[in-house]
């Protein structure tokens, strides 16, 4: 029978076969299906595995530290933390277009994680080992949408370590490439790992940065993530996670209004909730939250979030909204 217990034994058995005894890098996104393949692949190989988890700077609180610290805790996988936010911030400094940002993130993400995996391969070549695998978190509806087509990946190095080729053939491992969605998190959590990670909603690659109207500042991202965790905190404390889709928190950072807090004037920035109900993120609809949680919300962050004034509800569909602002 197709018990979860069994897929785990079967894909365990089939990595250690493919694999052998040599090694295979994975790239970490803060995402269930990449954390699970991952925790998959460990449980196989073990310390045969790297994991790569390159820190934007853009991921919400607390976000990087479930991977850095729940995740290695729960599986024991080898990781590597990148920190690069530095440099994203430093790509981003000016950019306020959207499809600019995600040209840059996308780009910058790019070059650190083959930077990191650069240095990877040499260290195990210097061991006479060989790094020949790349774990990727394929989802059965991604093999269906491109055409059910496998096999390797050929990664360019843009800064390539002294004396690597110019270009490193991957075989790929990907052992979710027969499941849907629920079933990637039942196997999830058979391999202990925690509900923040397995039952993660949906959460933009390009991060926060797409949800600052604006510049991308250090500032910005620190006023945006205190929004977004209460948003998270009190959706949570509500119980309306599993019906909720995704919520993005946006920062209006190039709008200012007046307000009226304590003794003084404010001139401050909104924050728009875009809380959203959907199926596939296709089309969506926006969610009907209580009010009493929607005041509960506002209150918490007009007082709590410095240069915050006011709370906006974005109450539009997907037509014609998307779900992300930008
Ligand atoms: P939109 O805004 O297009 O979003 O209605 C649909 C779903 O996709 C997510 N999204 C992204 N995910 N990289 C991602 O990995 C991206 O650049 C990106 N843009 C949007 C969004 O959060 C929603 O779940």
């Amino acid at each position: 029978t197709w018990t979860t217990g069994s897929i785990v034994e079967e894909q365990v058995a089939a990595i250690r076969a493919q694999v052998g005894s040599r090694r295979a890098i994975c790239a970490l996104s803060g995402g269930v299906d990449s954390a699970v393949a991952a925790a998959l692949v460990n449980r196989a190989i073990g310390d045969q595995l790297t994991c790569v988890y390159v820190d934007h700077g853009l991921m919400r609180k607390g976000e990087t530290e479930q991977v850095e610290k729940d995740f290695v805790a729960a599986t024991g996988a080898r990781l590597r933390l990148v920190d690069a936010s530095e440099r994203f911030l430093t790509a981003l400094k000016g950019v306020s277009d959207p499809e600019q940002k995600r040209k840059i993130i996308g780009r910058e993400f790019i070059r650190v994680f083959e930077q990191a995996q650069a240095e990877l391969i040499a260290e195990a070549g210097a061991a006479g080992e060989d790094v020949a695998f790349l774990v990727q978190g394929t989802l059965y509806p991604d093999v269906v949408e491109s055409g059910g087509g496998t096999g390797t990946a050929n990664i360019k190095s843009h800064h390539n370590v002294g004396g690597l080729p110019e270009d490193i053939e991957f075989e790929l491992v990907e052992p979710l490439r027969q499941l849907f969605k629920d079933e990637v998190r039942m196997v999830g959590q058979e391999l202990g790992l925690p509900d923040e990670i397995v039952q993660r909603q949906p959460f933009p690659g390009p991060g926060l940065g797409i949800r600052i109207v604006g510049e991308v500042t250090r500032e910005r991202l620190d006023l945006l993530r205190e929004a977004d965790a209460i948003v998270r905190e009190e959706l949570t404390a509500a119980g309306l996670d599993r019906e909720i889709w995704q919520c993005p928190v946006v920062l209006l950072a190039d709008v200012r209004s007046v307000g009226v807090q304590g003794d003084g004037r404010t001139y401050g920035h909104p924050v728009v909730l875009r809380p959203v109900t959907s199926e596939d993120a296709m089309t969506a609809d926006w969610s009907r939250l209580p009010y009493d949680l929607l005041a509960r919300i506002s209150t918490r962050i007009t007082n709590e979030v410095p240069d915050v004034n006011r709370v906006i509800l974005d109450v539009t569909s997907k037509p014609p909204g998307t779900i992300e602002w930008e």
